[in-house]
């Protein structure tokens, strides 16, 4: 297959966004896997309500307001240690297969970037941390659009910016509601399944399951 550029999804796709919490996971005792598993359906759930509603507020904001429910919730209150929380999202560890995946399909003249939710702010200090950032460009975000994945317009703009049609970009997410958003705008999308889980989003057929990062250079 010959695609003009591939296009990833960032947090969960890329980064571990379980790994802030993991960092921090003595301080917060046994509930920190259903914090971290709360902190990020919270923030999810907060990018599509203010977009259905019209309204807008950049992901660190509501990344912070979904740690705050997900602590709050578990009867956490440590001001210190939402700080070091925060402060680790932006410095989330990167998923093993990602750095050399990146190099082989860099490598091999491919246009590798990224299409996240993350403030390019947040990206950049993100990227940065993970040593990766010398291998992605572009680096696009909705920030400058206002709303969140997986408005159509989000991949249109992907799409824009690169100058080439949805059908030559590949688009590689973990998020299967980002696969099946990229997938109706006519990407190539490529489901990475980190975790055994249900299929969701009728999605059979539309996208290429792929279990590691590695598998993907051959695919493209
Ligand atoms: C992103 C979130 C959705 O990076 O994972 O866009």
């Amino acid at each position: 297959m010959t695609l003009g550029a591939i296009l990833f999804d960032a947090y969960g796709t890329l980064l571990d966004i379980h790994s802030s919490v993991a960092r921090h996971a003595a301080r917060l005792g046994p509930s920190a896997g259903a914090i971290s598993n709360l902190w990020r359906q919270k923030q999810l759930e907060y990018t599509w309500t203010l977009s259905l509603a019209g309204d807008y507020r950049p992901f660190d904001a509501l990344t912070a307001e979904a740690l705050d429910f997900a602590l709050a919730t578990h009867g956490i209150d440590d001001p210190v240690l939402r700080n070091d929380l925060l402060a680790s999202y932006r410095r989330l560890t990167p998923f093993a297969d990602v750095a050399p995946t990146l190099t082989a399909l860099k490598s091999s003249g491919k246009k590798v970037g990224i299409l996240s939710n993350g403030t390019p702010g947040m990206l950049r200090e993100a990227l940065d941390s993970a040593a990766i950032a010398d291998r992605l460009e572009p680096i696009l975000s909705v920030h400058a659009l206002r709303f969140y994945k997986p408005d159509p317009r989000v991949y249109g703009m992907a799409a824009e910016s690169l100058y080439l049609p949805p059908h030559s970009i590949g688009f590689v997410s973990s998020n299967a509601w980002d696969a099946m958003g990229a997938a109706r705008v006519g990407f190539k999308v490529f489901l990475l399944r980190r975790q055994p889980g249900p299929q969701e989003y009728a999605l059979d057929g539309k996208v290429t399951p792929i279990v590691s990062l590695t598998a993907l250079p051959p695919l493209v």
